[in-house]
């Protein structure tokens, strides 16, 4: 994708690019809908990214082509307005930089990605984050991860009009190489977590969609909020399991069941993240697959495709464990496999939803990369 980008902008500008920035897409590995209910998240920045080589202009305007899309983006940010559908989150992304007082200048270049759109890979994040690292490239500003992930997260908010946590922008703004990053989505504090060197991270696609204006999204947060009202809290996150066992008795069944599902998941990312700094590979996959049937029975946030591709995934041999990932209703799950196993997991988990759904999925292995950067500078 450098490469693609690079060569786009000879042609279009007839030079080479000042800068080139990266911003990846995630998959979550565990921690689903906690992060607005101030818990634990679990994710990793992945090998898929958004990619900008761009120059600095001397107007205030931004200029942006993409490999994707034949109508050229843009706008001046004299005067930011709402646009063309995929300049959408560079609009919001550069409003909100300026709401916080940054000072931006313009500039122009070419717009790559290999994120699929819509699977629940965090495009609109990473295309959030790799546009601030393009204002603070040719602003001279320091790209700090957690404010700017906040700004992002402001960005898909109020001018996206997605009503989203904070875990998306933070992991691809954060994220290592090799690692998967435990947030505290109360703090924002981070710590990076070691993945397990003999295991591949397996990203499956059931090709079902969603959106996040879809009601599902966000009638879930508002049954968290009774949650936690019920319990006389701000967040689900100050509910130790124990504390729900003695005291929901009188709470309504469905957001019972709601709570439960948050409160024994925020349990299971610290449980996970230790597990993984030890290593223990096995342990990590029970969590994911108790995570995975807390989202179908108590969270009823899959569908029937997800719960199809999770199955056939559990059941291959080197399957450390699977669940859903994302925000749900559609999408993909994950999981973890034995890196001897891959090519047979791949093959056998490819027929077997294939046979049962009449769709084709898509499979990618996945390494955890780095989070936004700049890749080159003149
Ligand atoms: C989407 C949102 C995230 C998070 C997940 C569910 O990806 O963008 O903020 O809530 O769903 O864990």
């Amino acid at each position: 994708m450098q490469s693609l980008v690079t060569q786009e902008f000879a042609i279009r500008f007839g030079q080479r690019p000042t800068f080139i920035v990266r911003a990846p897409g995630r998959v979550n590995l565990i921690g689903e809908h906690t992060d607005y209910n101030d818990g634990f998240v679990l994710p990793m920045a992945i090998d898929r990214a958004m990619w900008i080589a761009l120059r600095p202009r001397d107007d205030r305007h931004v200029v942006l082509h993409s490999l994707d899309f034949p109508e050229v983006g843009g706008f001046s940010l004299h005067e930011i307005s709402h646009g063309r559908a995929w300049d959408e989150y560079l609009r919001g992304m550069a409003w909100g930089l300026q709401e916080a007082s940054y000072t931006l200048n313009g500039w122009e270049g070419v717009l790559g990605s290999d994120i699929p759109v819509g699977a629940g890979l965090s495009s609109s994040a990473a295309l959030e984050m790799v546009t601030a690292m393009a204002f603070s490239a040719v602003g001279g500003w320091e790209f700090i991860p957690d404010i700017m992930a906040k700004i992002g997260q402001k960005a898909e908010n109020e001018w996206v009009g997605a009503n989203t946590g904070i875990m998306d922008q933070m992991i691809s703004a954060s994220g290592q190489v090799d690692h998967a990053l435990l947030i505290d989505c109360r703090d924002l504090s981070t710590r990076h977590i070691p993945l397990p060197t003999k295991a591949t991270v397996v990203i499956l696609d059931t090709t079902t969609r969603h959106t996040h204006t879809d009601s599902g999204y966000n009638e879930r947060r508002e049954q968290c909020e009774a949650a936690a009202r019920f319990f006389g809290v701000s967040h689900l996150r100050d509910v130790a399991l124990k504390e729900f066992k003695d005291r929901s008795a009188n709470l309504d069944e469905l957001i019972r069941r709601r709570a439960r599902h948050i409160i024994s998941e925020n349990e299971r990312v610290l449980k996970a993240a230790q597990a993984l700094s030890k290593g223990d590979a096995v342990e990590m996959g029970k969590l994911m697959n108790e995570s995975h049937t807390s989202m179908r029975d108590d969270f009823e946030i899959t569908n029937a495709e997800l719960n199809i591709m999770v199955q056939a995934a559990q059941a291959q041999p080197g399957c450390f464990g699977a669940r859903m990932t994302g925000g749900g209703f559609g999408g993909c799950a994950v999981a973890l496999v034995h890196e001897d196993a891959v090519g047979a997991f791949v093959e056998n988990v490819h027929a077997s939803y294939a046979e049962t759904t009449g769709l084709d999925p898509k499979i990618y292995l996945c390494k955890a990369t780095n989070g936004a950067e700049v890749v080159h500078r003149n």
